[in-house]
């Protein structure tokens, strides 16, 4: 059904359904089956996992967010006049602090029209979208919740140039293949004219990095374990989430951080929904995220062989962080 686009007004459809709990289903039983047991990041963010990951955004050691945020407030209106964008599609928009200044740059140049943003998370999503319709006079907002990966089809025709944010260096997320793979879905998304705006974080310093996954408050650790008490409950699985431990580090070959769960004691666990029994010997992870870090030939790489080019890249004076504006390539 075609969504319905109204002046100044908010619609959230869901695409998540009795499927989606088949999907956490197949990930779980794909996941824990695996010799190096693994699951996939995106099951992190319930409401509580989404308000976590707000907080982690706030502590000093994640430099991240604030880094990224400075970024765009000095590039914001060069990105706006070069795009003429009048929408963006906000990838894991999450709780969108962000956005507001590339917003405000789109209102400040005339051209904002729409806002729609996409994240499997529905409180975040109902909650920007109610809050940007007040804030943005004339705002149109359609929020989607749903998998990025999955139901991207799903979005409305653009209205007019088109930018498409994926910040918070959320691609960092995709191991290197499927990260090619989706870049290049990406660029059906964009449009006739259409931008990327991804933010992803640069290779740097291991220490500092590092520091950002194991802050002191240990907020990133409530963050990781949290994936289990989503198990326990969707999926009627008994973790003892006490006897499970966080563990980040970077791998300093791939140039990735690796976030895992480390069972403290050996446990037996079973998942009703799957009728699956799954043992841990003491000291045994499970892998539950890994956040790629960059340097520019890698984007370069990555954009090119998924048919984008990079039209411009943006870091901070310190090189922490890069936002890279990129559109499909011409032949
Ligand atoms: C690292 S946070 C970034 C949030 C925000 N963009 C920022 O920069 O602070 C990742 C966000 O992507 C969402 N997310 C993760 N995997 C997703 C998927 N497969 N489909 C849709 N949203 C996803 C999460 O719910 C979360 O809000």
């Amino acid at each position: 059904m075609a969504p319905r686009i109204l002046n100044g007004q908010v619609e959230v459809r869901s695409h998540l359904g009795p499927n989606d709990e088949r999907t956490l289903a197949d990930d779980v039983l794909d996941g824990l089956t695996r010799p190096l047991k693994e699951l996939p990041p995106k099951h992190f963010y319930d409401a509580r996992g989404s308000e976590l990951f707000d907080a982690i955004c706030e502590l000093p050691e994640y430099y991240q967010t604030r880094t990224e945020r400075r970024i765009l407030e000095t590039h914001a209106d060069d990105v706006v006049a070069r795009t003429g964008a009048v929408e963006l599609v906000e990838l894991g928009s999450g709780s969108a602090t962000k956005t507001r200044v590339l917003l405000d740059a789109m209102r400040d140049a005339g051209t904002l029209a729409r806002y729609i943003p996409v994240d499997v998370s529905a409180t975040t999503v109902h909650a920007v979208a109610e809050l940007f319709v007040e804030e943005y006079e004339g705002l149109s907002v359609y929020g989607m919740v749903g998998d990025f990966e999955r139901h991207l089809k799903h979005l409305p025709a653009p209205v007019g140039p088109r930018l498409v944010p994926f910040l918070g260096g959320t691609i960092g997320n995709f191991p290197p293949g499927s990260r090619r793979r989706f870049l290049r879905s990406l660029g059906k998304t964009l449009g006739d004219g259409g931008h990327l705006l991804l933010g992803t974080d640069l290779v740097k310093d291991p220490h500092v990095i590092e520091a950002a996954y194991n802050d002191s408050a240990g907020v990133t650790a409530q963050f990781n374990l949290n994936v289990l008490h989503v198990l326990n409950r969707e999926l009627g699985a008994d973790f003892d989430v006490d006897a499970f431990e966080h563990v980040a580090f970077f791998d300093r070959e791939r140039e990735w951080i690796e976030m895992r769960l480390r069972a403290t004691k050996p446990q037996h666990v079973r998942i009703d929904a799957l009728d699956l029994e799954v043992d841990f010997a003491g000291r045994e992870e499970i892998r539950t995220e890994i956040s790629a870090k960059f340097t520019p030939e890698r984007l370069r790489g990555d954009l090119a062989a998924a048919g984008l080019e990079l039209v411009e890249m943006f870091t901070d004076p310190e090189e922490l962080f890069a936002v890279s504006l990129a559109r499909v390539a011409s032949d």
